[in-house]
């Protein structure tokens, strides 16, 4: 396998929207309770957060975190997460069939994001809610003192608004799966109004409407324009969503997958510039792709592993749900979509991976227990850390692999960024070819390189095998290490990558 790279500092794709490195915690099995906020695990701080969970959280380095759903946000009273928490109801959670406990809430959420440094992107519900319940919200959250939400707000601890600027007009409420579900035509006209209403309260915030579930929804595209058609003047994103996994043991087209992603958002994009387009606007909506991931989805009807909604949590207080554990393929796929994001920087500026901690997430937990990294939290920590300043735009001239599901596709999957101010070029390579090694050469013109700052690799361990994870009792078999004879040669950078790997 042979690919070659044509870099030229004139060819940028767009600034890099720093917000593309988002995560997702959900009120959904053990990702909040047991996963970032435990009172009584040995390593809890006062406030019950967990120190060791937050400690890996700063290491991955998401931007932006969106709270509180997912399938949870449509059915929950935000009102019961505040104010003592010993008045706070208990309450069926119809999304994952769980109990609520309502110990943690908004302002313990605002309290954690802090910790973690990280930016608050807020859902509202309007699967049962509706106008009312989002503005007194945004008035709860954002407006400083002298009204009834505001003073509450202080009544409960916090003097200081919250300041949330990033809000999503519900979830996936195109989905027969959810509380409150609509039609296009339904939800364009309320995700209207209701965006009027919080802007009325607070007009610095930005808004995300809910777009389609998945692409294999029989609304997707008629969604986007519909709802689009009402609301495009008020809202500044349209959220997409998208889970992929290997079937029938087809890994070749799972480690395509992002051609399937790549094509979503080109689908997403023309669909909203089609409704700019008819209606004469001017403002230019982008995408929010606001749940991703690689999630195993078929064969869990488990107890512990339920599919998506049916058996689910079976009303306990934070079950196990959706724990997969991910494995060095898993880790490769994650980078090539990390890669299509990048690549699609001019359009797409917000996208969380869903979720941060156990449930689908990069990071695990046990209750009582240790805490650990999941292959997937490798790709995503360095690209949070790497990628600054401008996205490039890359010519690539590589050799093909051939697949079921996406026909040949390149076997070099790449991004990369420029920030200038430092002086560094970062490379994002994922080598999909599971037999052989790939040479590259990345022609540099116009940047000369001088050296090579760090070079890594995760790929298949020596005594394992493309399933190989990290698991409680062995947390660090996969992960980075040192990528060997990465050389500049007359200007161009010359490496050869691992089969099924990923490199930066
Ligand atoms: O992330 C898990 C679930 O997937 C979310 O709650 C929902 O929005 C999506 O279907």
């Amino acid at each position: 396998t042979t690919a070659r790279i044509t870099i030229d500092r004139d060819f940028t794709i767009a600034e890099v929207p720093r917000r593309l490195f988002g995560s997702f915690v959900e009120h959904m099995g053990r990702c909040v309770y047991t996963g970032i906020y435990e009172p009584g695990h040995p390593q809890a701080d006062s406030r019950g957060f967990r120190r060791d969970v937050l400690e890996l959280v700063r290491e991955l380095g998401p931007t932006v975190v969106r709270y509180p759903g997912g399938n949870f946000v449509s059915g929950y009273l935000w009102e019961d997460g505040v104010g003592p928490v010993e008045k706070r109801p208990r309450r069926l959670d119809g999304a994952w069939h769980t109990v609520e406990t309502n110990a943690f809430g908004l302002h313990e959420f605002v309290e954690w994001a802090r910790e973690a440094d990280v930016e608050i992107m807020e859902a509202v519900n309007l699967g049962t809610r509706g106008v009312e319940e989002a503005r007194a919200l945004v008035e709860y959250a954002n407006h400083p003192s002298g009204t009834y939400w505001s003073d509450l707000r202080r009544q409960n601890g916090a003097a200081d608004p919250f300041d949330i600027k990033l809000w999503c007009l519900g979830n996936e409420l195109d989905g027969p799966w959810q509380i409150g579900g609509k039609t296009a035509q339904e939800y364009g006209r309320l995700a209207q109004e209701t965006a009027k209403a919080m802007r009325f309260v607070d007009p610095s915030i930005e808004l995300v409407a809910v777009g389609s579930s998945n692409r294999q929804m029989p609304t997707f595209g008629t969604w986007e324009h519909t709802v689009l058609s009402h609301a495009y003047d008020e809202v500044d994103y349209v959220s997409m969503h998208a889970y992929y996994q290997e079937h029938d043991g087809d890994v070749a087209s799972f480690l395509a997958e992002a051609v399937d992603m790549d094509a979503f958002i080109d689908g997403v994009v023309a669909t909203i510039d089609a409704v700019k387009a008819a209606g004469k606007h001017t403002k230019q909506v982008n995408i929010s792709f606001d749940e991703w991931n690689v999630w195993y989805q078929s064969g869990l009807d488990t107890d512990d592993q339920p599919h998506v909604i049916t058996a689910a949590g079976q009303w306990r207080e934070h079950p196990r749900l959706i724990e997969d554990t991910y494995n060095v393929t898993d880790a490769v796929v994650v980078g090539t979509f990390l890669n299509s994001l990048l690549r699609h920087g001019d359009r797409v500026k917000i996208a969380n991976q869903a979720q941060l901690v156990n449930v689908i997430a990069p990071i695990r937990s046990e209750e009582g227990g240790p805490a650990w990294r999941q292959s997937i939290f490798w790709p995503f920590a360095r690209v949070a850390q790497l990628a600054r300043g401008r996205v490039l735009r890359l010519a690539i001239d590589s050799s093909h692999v051939s697949t079921k599901r996406y026909g040949d596709v390149d076997a070099i999957d790449a991004a990369a960024t420029w920030d200038e101010e430092n002086g560094t070029i970062a490379l994002f390579l994922a080598n999909r070819s599971l037999e052989e090694a790939g040479d590259l050469t990345v022609d540099l013109r116009g940047l000369g390189a001088s050296s090579v700052r760090s070079a890594e690799v995760l790929t298949v361990p020596e005594d394992g095998d493309r399933k190989s994870a990290n698991v409680a009792d062995d947390q660090d078999r996969v992960g980075l290490v040192p990528l060997r004879d990465v050389d500049i040669v007359d200007g161009a950078v010359r490496a050869t990558l691992p089969p099924l790997s990923w490199s930066v």
